[in-house]
């Protein structure tokens, strides 16, 4: 697929764009998903169980959706993602939550120092899902939640149709007419780096994590799957 970037250049490539159509993100966001992607945001905090004093990291966090839903129900929450661009943005709305400029890959959070993590629609920009998790694991109290938003593709063959048909062919289109054509070819492309349910659940699995979950919304267009991680060992 022409929009992919190749392996090594992936990380620049999404660091690139989100800084380009960050001013647009938003908007692109509510309507391409008819504002629904809201509702999916409070699920996917609801599915954290936060409880008051808690601290919850939205890892790669753009411009602070979900950290804006959970900002009521905790009492710290950092956002952390590496584009500068997506965090200007997310600057500019006062969420009140502290905004790090970081790698998912490599979390500049000491261990055990969370209660709770969240990452919406970022699994297929990342280059390395193990490396993310073990982060994540390593970040997370033992029993702490981990929440995490995806797109997936429905069960049902005429709906996936549809879906294809709005993801491939109309979504980028509204995306070069609003924002970046590029950018949101590449949105759609990206779901081939998304591994399938078991494969996610073995790699979640192998850092530490347990009881999961996974919600399916919207027909099965969105996924949200939950956990824990688990006590450590000895
Ligand atoms: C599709 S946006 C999602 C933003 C936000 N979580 C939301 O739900 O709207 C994906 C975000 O992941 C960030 N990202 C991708 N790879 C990252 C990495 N390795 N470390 C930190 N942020 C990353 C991008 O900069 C971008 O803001």
């Amino acid at each position: 697929m022409r929009t992919l970037p190749s392996d090594g250049s992936k990380a620049a490539f999404v660091e690139a764009m989100f800084d380009r159509i960050s001013p647009r993100y938003d908007l692109m966001n509510r309507l391409m998903t008819f504002g629904m992607d809201r509702v999916w945001r409070r699920r996917a905090i609801e599915a954290l169980g936060l409880k008051p004093g808690a601290a919850m990291l939205d890892l790669a966090c753009g411009t602070g959706d979900l950290a804006n839903e959970a900002i009521a129900r905790v009492a710290f929450v950092v956002g952390l993602d590496f584009s500068d661009g997506m965090l200007r943005e997310a600057r500019r709305r006062n969420i009140g939550c502290a905004l790090v400029r970081g790698d998912a890959l490599a979390l500049p959070l000491a261990r055990a120092s969370c209660d709770a993590i969240v990452t919406g629609f970022a699994l297929r920009n990342f280059t390395d899902l193990a490396r993310v998790f073990l982060e994540c694991a390593r970040v997370l109290k033992p029993g702490g939640r981990i929440a995490l938003l995806e797109v997936d593709s429905p069960r049902n063959a005429l709906l996936r149709v549809v879906y294809r048909v709005y993801f491939h062919a109309l979504l980028p289109l509204l995306g070069r007419l609003i924002a970046d054509r590029r950018a949101y070819s590449y949105l759609s492309s990206s779901v081939v780096y998304l591994p399938c349910e078991s494969s996610l659940f073995e790699i979640l699995q192998t850092a530490g994590f347990e009881n999961l979950r996974k919600q399916r919304l919207l027909h099965g267009a969105v996924q949200l799957i939950s956990g824990r991680r688990a006590a450590d060992q000895g």
